[in-house]
Protein backbone atom coordinates (compact mmCIF):
# COMPACT_ATOMS: atom_id res chain seq x y z
CA UNK A 1 0.00 0.00 0.00
CA UNK A 2 1.00 3.54 -0.70
CA UNK A 3 1.88 6.18 1.59
CA UNK A 4 -0.99 8.79 2.48
CA UNK A 5 -2.78 10.95 4.84
CA UNK A 6 -6.66 10.84 4.64
CA UNK A 7 -8.07 13.86 6.32
CA UNK A 8 -11.94 14.58 5.66
CA UNK A 9 -13.44 17.30 7.92
CA UNK A 10 -17.21 17.68 5.62
CA UNK A 11 -20.13 17.05 7.92
CA UNK A 12 -22.93 15.04 5.94
CA UNK A 13 -26.34 15.66 6.79
CA UNK A 14 -28.44 12.95 5.27
CA UNK A 15 -32.46 12.30 4.61
CA UNK A 16 -35.38 13.74 3.93
CA UNK A 17 -36.05 17.37 5.35
CA UNK A 18 -32.97 17.67 6.52
CA UNK A 19 -32.64 20.80 4.52
CA UNK A 20 -34.81 22.35 8.18
CA UNK A 21 -31.39 21.79 9.63
CA UNK A 22 -29.64 24.63 8.08
CA UNK A 23 -30.19 26.60 10.92
CA UNK A 24 -28.40 25.15 13.26
CA UNK A 25 -25.25 24.87 10.76
CA UNK A 26 -25.49 28.28 10.14
CA UNK A 27 -25.13 29.59 13.84
CA UNK A 28 -23.28 32.67 14.12
CA UNK A 29 -23.56 33.48 10.59
CA UNK A 30 -23.99 36.88 9.78
CA UNK A 31 -23.93 37.89 5.80
CA UNK A 32 -24.47 34.53 3.89
CA UNK A 33 -24.42 34.41 -0.36
CA UNK A 34 -26.24 31.36 -1.26
CA UNK A 35 -24.78 30.41 -4.71
CA UNK A 36 -27.22 28.42 -7.08
CA UNK A 37 -27.28 27.21 -10.82
CA UNK A 38 -30.04 27.84 -13.84
CA UNK A 39 -32.79 28.13 -11.82
CA UNK A 40 -33.71 24.11 -11.35
CA UNK A 41 -34.03 25.02 -7.06
CA UNK A 42 -36.64 27.42 -7.99
CA UNK A 43 -38.94 25.03 -10.10
CA UNK A 44 -38.50 22.10 -7.92
CA UNK A 45 -39.16 23.78 -4.57
CA UNK A 46 -35.64 23.82 -2.84
CA UNK A 47 -35.07 27.49 -3.35
CA UNK A 48 -38.12 28.37 -1.63
CA UNK A 49 -37.16 25.49 1.29
CA UNK A 50 -33.79 27.05 2.06
CA UNK A 51 -34.96 30.66 1.92
CA UNK A 52 -37.63 29.43 4.26
CA UNK A 53 -35.64 28.01 6.90
CA UNK A 54 -33.30 30.69 6.52
CA UNK A 55 -35.75 33.86 7.27
CA UNK A 56 -33.98 35.09 10.01
CA UNK A 57 -30.58 34.99 8.31
CA UNK A 58 -29.33 37.81 5.86
CA UNK A 59 -29.27 36.18 2.83
CA UNK A 60 -27.89 37.50 -0.43
CA UNK A 61 -28.27 35.59 -3.62
CA UNK A 62 -26.22 35.07 -6.79
CA UNK A 63 -28.24 32.63 -9.00
CA UNK A 64 -26.63 31.54 -12.81
CA UNK A 65 -23.60 29.21 -12.25
CA UNK A 66 -23.76 27.25 -15.54
CA UNK A 67 -22.96 23.50 -15.83
CA UNK A 68 -19.51 23.42 -16.28
CA UNK A 69 -19.45 26.35 -14.15
CA UNK A 70 -17.34 29.43 -15.95
CA UNK A 71 -14.40 31.38 -14.39
CA UNK A 72 -16.01 34.74 -15.97
CA UNK A 73 -19.41 34.57 -14.09
CA UNK A 74 -17.74 32.74 -11.03
CA UNK A 75 -15.65 36.09 -10.59
CA UNK A 76 -19.18 38.35 -10.36
CA UNK A 77 -19.70 36.48 -7.09
CA UNK A 78 -16.20 37.28 -6.28
CA UNK A 79 -16.47 40.44 -6.53
CA UNK A 80 -19.68 40.63 -4.45
CA UNK A 81 -18.31 38.58 -1.95
CA UNK A 82 -15.68 41.72 -1.50
CA UNK A 83 -17.91 44.37 -1.54
CA UNK A 84 -20.64 42.91 0.61
CA UNK A 85 -18.31 41.34 2.90
CA UNK A 86 -20.20 38.13 2.53
CA UNK A 87 -18.58 35.87 5.63
CA UNK A 88 -19.94 32.20 4.27
CA UNK A 89 -20.99 31.06 1.14
CA UNK A 90 -23.87 28.45 1.01
CA UNK A 91 -24.34 26.34 -2.70
CA UNK A 92 -27.46 24.86 -3.22
CA UNK A 93 -27.46 22.70 -6.35
CA UNK A 94 -25.15 19.84 -8.20
CA UNK A 95 -21.44 19.48 -9.36
CA UNK A 96 -21.34 22.68 -10.99
CA UNK A 97 -22.34 24.75 -8.39
CA UNK A 98 -20.33 23.09 -5.32
CA UNK A 99 -17.56 23.30 -7.61
CA UNK A 100 -18.06 27.15 -9.03
CA UNK A 101 -18.63 27.94 -4.70
CA UNK A 102 -15.46 26.25 -3.91
CA UNK A 103 -13.51 28.27 -6.57
CA UNK A 104 -15.87 31.53 -5.50
CA UNK A 105 -14.78 31.22 -1.39
CA UNK A 106 -11.10 30.40 -2.53
CA UNK A 107 -10.61 33.72 -5.06
CA UNK A 108 -12.54 35.84 -2.42
CA UNK A 109 -9.91 35.40 -0.16
CA UNK A 110 -6.51 35.03 -3.18
CA UNK A 111 -4.07 37.87 -2.55
CA UNK A 112 -2.56 37.47 -6.07
CA UNK A 113 -3.44 39.57 -8.93
CA UNK A 114 -5.40 36.78 -11.26
CA UNK A 115 -7.51 34.23 -9.24
CA UNK A 116 -7.28 32.39 -12.89
CA UNK A 117 -3.69 31.62 -11.61
CA UNK A 118 -5.21 29.16 -8.58
CA UNK A 119 -6.35 26.74 -12.00
CA UNK A 120 -3.70 27.50 -14.57
CA UNK A 121 -0.43 27.89 -12.35
CA UNK A 122 -1.79 25.89 -9.10
CA UNK A 123 -1.39 29.07 -7.05
CA UNK A 124 -1.82 28.01 -3.49
CA UNK A 125 -5.05 28.75 -1.66
CA UNK A 126 -4.24 29.96 1.68
CA UNK A 127 -7.36 30.92 2.26
CA UNK A 128 -10.83 30.52 1.27
CA UNK A 129 -14.57 31.87 2.95
CA UNK A 130 -16.41 28.92 3.97
CA UNK A 131 -18.83 27.60 3.05
CA UNK A 132 -21.59 24.67 3.33
CA UNK A 133 -23.72 22.71 0.20
CA UNK A 134 -27.60 21.35 -0.23
CA UNK A 135 -26.67 19.11 -2.92
CA UNK A 136 -29.40 18.72 -5.60
CA UNK A 137 -27.48 15.97 -8.24
CA UNK A 138 -25.80 13.32 -6.71
CA UNK A 139 -22.38 12.26 -8.92
CA UNK A 140 -19.45 14.44 -8.59
CA UNK A 141 -18.53 13.73 -5.02
CA UNK A 142 -18.12 17.33 -4.80
CA UNK A 143 -20.41 17.98 -1.36
CA UNK A 144 -17.40 15.79 0.44
CA UNK A 145 -14.18 16.70 -1.09
CA UNK A 146 -11.86 19.39 -2.10
CA UNK A 147 -11.60 19.32 -6.18
CA UNK A 148 -13.11 21.90 -8.33
CA UNK A 149 -13.38 22.00 -11.60
CA UNK A 150 -13.62 25.47 -13.73
CA UNK A 151 -14.30 26.02 -17.17
CA UNK A 152 -13.53 29.24 -19.22
CA UNK A 153 -14.39 30.86 -22.37
CA UNK A 154 -11.82 32.65 -23.87
CA UNK A 155 -9.41 31.29 -24.29
CA UNK A 156 -11.84 27.27 -24.08
CA UNK A 157 -10.37 25.52 -21.11
CA UNK A 158 -11.69 23.44 -18.77
CA UNK A 159 -8.84 23.41 -15.11
CA UNK A 160 -9.37 21.81 -11.80
CA UNK A 161 -7.84 22.49 -8.65
CA UNK A 162 -7.77 20.76 -5.21
CA UNK A 163 -7.06 22.64 -1.65
CA UNK A 164 -7.83 21.20 1.60
CA UNK A 165 -8.80 24.74 2.59
CA UNK A 166 -12.50 24.37 0.18
CA UNK A 167 -14.03 21.13 1.68
CA UNK A 168 -17.35 22.12 2.73
CA UNK A 169 -17.89 22.54 6.57
CA UNK A 170 -21.30 20.78 5.67
CA UNK A 171 -23.41 18.69 3.17
CA UNK A 172 -26.88 18.39 3.46
CA UNK A 173 -27.82 15.51 1.40
CA UNK A 174 -31.69 15.22 1.16
CA UNK A 175 -32.47 12.69 -1.97
CA UNK A 176 -36.10 14.23 -2.18
CA UNK A 177 -34.62 17.29 -3.84
CA UNK A 178 -33.19 14.72 -6.74
CA UNK A 179 -36.83 13.85 -7.98
CA UNK A 180 -37.01 16.30 -10.69
CA UNK A 181 -33.73 15.59 -12.41
CA UNK A 182 -33.96 14.67 -15.79
CA UNK A 183 -33.26 11.32 -17.13
CA UNK A 184 -30.22 12.80 -18.75
CA UNK A 185 -29.04 14.04 -15.62
CA UNK A 186 -29.83 10.54 -13.50
CA UNK A 187 -27.53 8.72 -16.34
CA UNK A 188 -24.61 11.05 -15.87
CA UNK A 189 -25.29 10.37 -11.57
CA UNK A 190 -25.05 6.60 -12.04
CA UNK A 191 -21.47 6.77 -14.86
CA UNK A 192 -19.39 9.95 -12.89
CA UNK A 193 -19.11 7.99 -9.97
CA UNK A 194 -18.90 4.60 -11.35
CA UNK A 195 -15.73 6.07 -13.44
CA UNK A 196 -14.73 7.95 -9.95
CA UNK A 197 -14.14 4.43 -8.68
CA UNK A 198 -12.47 2.93 -12.07
CA UNK A 199 -9.75 5.89 -12.02
CA UNK A 200 -8.74 4.79 -8.40
CA UNK A 201 -9.44 1.13 -8.09
CA UNK A 202 -8.90 -0.20 -11.78
CA UNK A 203 -4.87 0.70 -12.18
CA UNK A 204 -1.75 -1.93 -10.85
CA UNK A 205 -2.18 -3.93 -7.72
CA UNK A 206 -0.21 -2.04 -4.17
CA UNK A 207 -1.76 -4.80 -2.13
CA UNK A 208 -5.32 -2.70 -1.21
CA UNK A 209 -7.23 -5.44 -0.55
CA UNK A 210 -9.72 -3.68 1.31
CA UNK A 211 -9.91 -0.68 -0.89
CA UNK A 212 -10.12 -2.87 -3.46
CA UNK A 213 -13.47 -4.70 -1.73
CA UNK A 214 -14.39 -1.24 -1.04
CA UNK A 215 -14.18 0.10 -4.69
CA UNK A 216 -16.00 -2.91 -5.71
CA UNK A 217 -18.85 -2.47 -3.10
CA UNK A 218 -19.79 0.59 -5.08
CA UNK A 219 -19.59 -0.82 -8.56
CA UNK A 220 -21.35 -3.29 -7.65
CA UNK A 221 -24.63 -1.30 -5.64
CA UNK A 222 -24.03 1.23 -8.92
CA UNK A 223 -24.79 -1.91 -11.19
CA UNK A 224 -27.80 -3.16 -9.30
CA UNK A 225 -29.51 -0.01 -8.37
CA UNK A 226 -28.39 2.12 -11.37
CA UNK A 227 -31.24 0.72 -13.79
CA UNK A 228 -33.85 0.56 -10.93
CA UNK A 229 -33.50 4.49 -10.55
CA UNK A 230 -34.09 5.05 -14.16
CA UNK A 231 -37.56 2.96 -14.19
CA UNK A 232 -38.48 3.99 -10.58
CA UNK A 233 -36.95 8.07 -10.71
CA UNK A 234 -39.06 8.94 -7.65
CA UNK A 235 -37.89 5.53 -5.33
CA UNK A 236 -36.76 7.11 -2.21
CA UNK A 237 -34.55 4.51 -0.76
CA UNK A 238 -32.98 3.69 -4.40
CA UNK A 239 -32.35 7.68 -4.81
CA UNK A 240 -30.52 7.34 -0.81
CA UNK A 241 -28.53 4.71 -2.56
CA UNK A 242 -27.56 6.07 -5.48
CA UNK A 243 -26.61 9.69 -3.70
CA UNK A 244 -24.66 7.63 -0.90
CA UNK A 245 -22.89 6.00 -3.67
CA UNK A 246 -21.93 8.95 -5.69
CA UNK A 247 -20.93 10.66 -2.32
CA UNK A 248 -18.26 7.73 -1.02
CA UNK A 249 -16.98 7.29 -4.93
CA UNK A 250 -14.69 10.70 -4.50
CA UNK A 251 -14.44 11.29 -0.72
CA UNK A 252 -11.11 9.92 -0.44
CA UNK A 253 -11.48 6.25 1.05
CA UNK A 254 -11.39 4.11 -1.76
CA UNK A 255 -8.13 5.94 -3.24
CA UNK A 256 -6.44 6.03 -0.06
CA UNK A 257 -3.05 4.24 -0.67
CA UNK A 258 -4.32 3.06 -4.26
CA UNK A 259 -2.85 4.02 -7.45
CA UNK A 260 -4.66 6.39 -9.17
CA UNK A 261 -5.26 7.10 -12.68
CA UNK A 262 -7.63 9.73 -13.48
CA UNK A 263 -6.83 9.80 -17.47
CA UNK A 264 -10.27 9.49 -18.46
CA UNK A 265 -11.39 12.25 -16.86
CA UNK A 266 -8.50 14.34 -18.64
CA UNK A 267 -9.35 13.57 -21.79
CA UNK A 268 -13.02 14.18 -21.09
CA UNK A 269 -12.43 17.50 -19.74
CA UNK A 270 -11.25 18.56 -23.15
CA UNK A 271 -14.16 17.04 -25.13
CA UNK A 272 -16.61 18.92 -22.84
CA UNK A 273 -14.62 22.18 -23.54
CA UNK A 274 -14.55 21.42 -27.00
CA UNK A 275 -17.81 19.89 -27.55
CA UNK A 276 -20.06 20.76 -24.77
CA UNK A 277 -20.83 17.44 -23.60
CA UNK A 278 -21.86 16.48 -19.88
CA UNK A 279 -18.89 15.42 -18.27
CA UNK A 280 -20.48 11.89 -17.51
CA UNK A 281 -21.07 11.44 -21.35
CA UNK A 282 -17.55 11.98 -21.97
CA UNK A 283 -16.42 9.46 -19.83
CA UNK A 284 -18.71 6.90 -20.89
CA UNK A 285 -17.25 7.53 -24.25
CA UNK A 286 -13.42 7.13 -22.96
CA UNK A 287 -13.32 4.49 -20.08
CA UNK A 288 -14.11 1.66 -22.40
CA UNK A 289 -11.72 2.82 -24.72
CA UNK A 290 -8.92 3.69 -22.86
CA UNK A 291 -9.44 -0.11 -20.88
CA UNK A 292 -9.10 -1.08 -24.23
CA UNK A 293 -6.05 0.26 -24.77
CA UNK A 294 -4.47 -0.16 -21.65
CA UNK A 295 -5.66 -3.68 -21.08
CA UNK A 296 -1.73 -5.15 -20.35
CA UNK A 297 -0.85 -2.58 -17.58
CA UNK A 298 -4.66 -3.09 -16.07
CA UNK A 299 -5.32 -6.71 -16.58
CA UNK A 300 -4.71 -7.91 -13.03
CA UNK A 301 -7.50 -5.30 -11.73
CA UNK A 302 -9.27 -5.94 -14.38
CA UNK A 303 -9.89 -9.56 -13.78
CA UNK A 304 -10.89 -8.70 -10.44
CA UNK A 305 -12.96 -6.68 -11.37
CA UNK A 306 -14.80 -8.78 -13.70
CA UNK A 307 -14.80 -11.80 -11.31
CA UNK A 308 -15.98 -9.63 -8.32
CA UNK A 309 -18.34 -6.88 -9.70
CA UNK A 310 -19.63 -8.92 -13.21
CA UNK A 311 -19.21 -12.54 -11.63
CA UNK A 312 -17.11 -14.12 -14.55
CA UNK A 313 -14.96 -17.09 -14.01
CA UNK A 314 -11.88 -18.60 -15.31
CA UNK A 315 -8.24 -18.34 -14.96
CA UNK A 316 -7.80 -16.25 -18.36
CA UNK A 317 -6.57 -13.02 -17.05
CA UNK A 318 -6.54 -11.30 -20.60
CA UNK A 319 -9.64 -13.26 -20.98
CA UNK A 320 -11.78 -11.93 -17.98
CA UNK A 321 -10.39 -8.35 -18.75
CA UNK A 322 -11.72 -8.32 -22.47
CA UNK A 323 -14.84 -9.58 -21.24
CA UNK A 324 -15.29 -7.09 -18.00
CA UNK A 325 -14.49 -4.03 -20.33
CA UNK A 326 -16.94 -5.41 -23.01
CA UNK A 327 -19.57 -5.72 -19.82
CA UNK A 328 -18.66 -1.90 -19.00
CA UNK A 329 -19.61 -0.86 -22.30
CA UNK A 330 -23.12 -2.71 -22.70
CA UNK A 331 -23.77 -1.29 -19.01
CA UNK A 332 -23.51 2.16 -19.59
CA UNK A 333 -25.22 1.23 -22.96
CA UNK A 334 -28.12 -0.70 -21.44
CA UNK A 335 -28.55 2.74 -19.16
CA UNK A 336 -29.15 4.88 -22.38
CA UNK A 337 -25.39 6.19 -22.47
CA UNK A 338 -24.11 6.77 -25.73
CA UNK A 339 -20.00 5.30 -25.63
CA UNK A 340 -18.88 6.12 -29.45
CA UNK A 341 -17.24 9.47 -30.24
CA UNK A 342 -19.58 9.48 -33.86
CA UNK A 343 -23.12 9.11 -32.22
CA UNK A 344 -21.89 12.70 -30.38
CA UNK A 345 -21.22 14.20 -34.01
CA UNK A 346 -17.40 13.78 -33.34
CA UNK A 347 -14.91 12.97 -36.29
CA UNK A 348 -11.84 11.56 -36.44
CA UNK A 349 -9.70 14.76 -37.79
CA UNK A 350 -11.12 15.91 -34.76
CA UNK A 351 -8.86 13.96 -32.60
CA UNK A 352 -5.40 15.43 -33.25
CA UNK A 353 -6.66 18.84 -31.93
CA UNK A 354 -8.35 16.92 -28.75
CA UNK A 355 -5.15 15.25 -28.00
CA UNK A 356 -2.68 18.42 -28.44
CA UNK A 357 -5.01 20.30 -26.40
CA UNK A 358 -4.87 17.97 -23.43
CA UNK A 359 -1.48 17.89 -23.36
CA UNK A 360 -1.24 21.58 -23.44
CA UNK A 361 -3.13 21.43 -20.01
CA UNK A 362 -1.59 18.02 -18.95
CA UNK A 363 2.57 18.70 -20.40
CA UNK A 364 3.66 15.50 -19.29
CA UNK A 365 2.47 11.73 -20.10
CA UNK A 366 0.00 10.87 -17.53
CA UNK A 367 -2.28 7.56 -16.03
CA UNK A 368 -0.92 5.83 -13.56
CA UNK A 369 2.03 5.00 -15.24
CA UNK A 370 2.67 8.37 -16.72
CA UNK A 371 2.51 6.76 -19.86
CA UNK A 372 -0.55 8.33 -21.92
CA UNK A 373 1.24 11.12 -24.32
CA UNK A 374 0.17 12.39 -27.56
CA UNK A 375 0.18 9.06 -29.36
CA UNK A 376 -1.72 7.08 -27.36
CA UNK A 377 -4.69 10.20 -26.50
CA UNK A 378 -4.92 9.50 -30.61
CA UNK A 379 -5.07 5.81 -30.52
CA UNK A 380 -8.10 6.10 -27.27
CA UNK A 381 -9.84 8.42 -28.96
CA UNK A 382 -9.33 6.02 -32.48
CA UNK A 383 -11.02 3.46 -30.38
CA UNK A 384 -13.53 5.70 -28.93
CA UNK A 385 -14.47 6.95 -32.35
CA UNK A 386 -16.59 4.17 -34.18
O1 LIG B 1 -28.26 24.84 -13.21
P1 LIG B 1 -29.53 24.24 -12.74
O2 LIG B 1 -30.73 24.96 -13.19
O3 LIG B 1 -29.52 23.95 -11.27
O4 LIG B 1 -29.67 22.81 -13.50
C1 LIG B 1 -28.73 21.77 -13.36
C2 LIG B 1 -27.87 21.59 -14.61
O5 LIG B 1 -28.52 22.03 -15.76
C3 LIG B 1 -29.51 20.47 -13.33
N1 LIG B 1 -29.96 20.09 -11.98
C4 LIG B 1 -29.24 20.03 -10.83
N2 LIG B 1 -30.00 19.58 -9.83
C5 LIG B 1 -31.24 19.39 -10.34
C6 LIG B 1 -31.21 19.72 -11.71
N3 LIG B 1 -32.32 19.63 -12.51
C7 LIG B 1 -33.45 19.20 -11.94
N4 LIG B 1 -33.54 18.84 -10.64
C8 LIG B 1 -32.46 18.91 -9.81
N5 LIG B 1 -32.55 18.51 -8.54
O6 LIG B 1 -28.61 19.50 -13.81
C9 LIG B 1 -27.73 20.10 -14.76
C10 LIG B 1 -26.32 19.62 -14.51
O7 LIG B 1 -25.87 20.08 -13.26
P2 LIG B 1 -24.32 20.03 -12.88
O8 LIG B 1 -24.17 20.57 -11.52
O9 LIG B 1 -23.51 20.63 -13.98
O10 LIG B 1 -24.00 18.46 -12.92
P3 LIG B 1 -22.97 17.62 -12.12
O11 LIG B 1 -23.35 17.49 -10.70
O12 LIG B 1 -22.79 16.39 -12.90
O13 LIG B 1 -21.61 18.49 -12.13
C11 LIG B 1 -20.76 18.50 -13.26
C12 LIG B 1 -19.56 19.36 -13.00
O14 LIG B 1 -18.74 18.81 -11.92
C13 LIG B 1 -17.39 18.59 -12.37
C14 LIG B 1 -17.59 18.32 -13.83
O15 LIG B 1 -16.40 18.44 -14.56
C15 LIG B 1 -18.63 19.37 -14.21
O16 LIG B 1 -18.01 20.62 -14.39
N6 LIG B 1 -16.77 17.52 -11.57
C16 LIG B 1 -16.44 17.82 -10.30
C17 LIG B 1 -15.76 16.91 -9.51
C18 LIG B 1 -15.41 17.21 -8.12
N7 LIG B 1 -15.61 18.43 -7.65
O17 LIG B 1 -14.92 16.35 -7.40
C19 LIG B 1 -15.34 15.59 -10.01
C20 LIG B 1 -16.00 15.20 -11.28
O18 LIG B 1 -15.17 14.27 -11.92
C21 LIG B 1 -16.29 16.31 -12.21
O19 LIG B 1 -15.15 16.66 -12.97
ZN1 LIG C 1 -16.15 12.79 -12.81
Amino acid sequence: MLNFTFYNPVKIVFGKGQIATLPSLLTGRRNILLTYGGGSIKSNGVFSQVLEVLKDFKVAEFGGIEANPRYETLMKAVQICREQKIDFLLAVGGGSVIDGTKFIAAAAKFQGEEPWDILAKSAPVVEALPFGAVLTLSATGSEMNSFSVVSRTTPPAKLSFASGKVYPQFSILDPETTMSLPERQIINGIIDPFVHVTEQYLTKNVSTPLQDRQACAVLSTLVEIGPKVLTAPKNYDLRSNLMWCATQALNGVIGAGAVQDWATHQIGHELTSTFELDHAQTLAVILPALLKHQINNKREKLAQYGKWVWGLQGNDEVAIATQAIAKTEAFFRSLGAKTKLSEYGIKASDHAGVATRVMAVMKVPFGENRNIGLQEINAILAIAQA
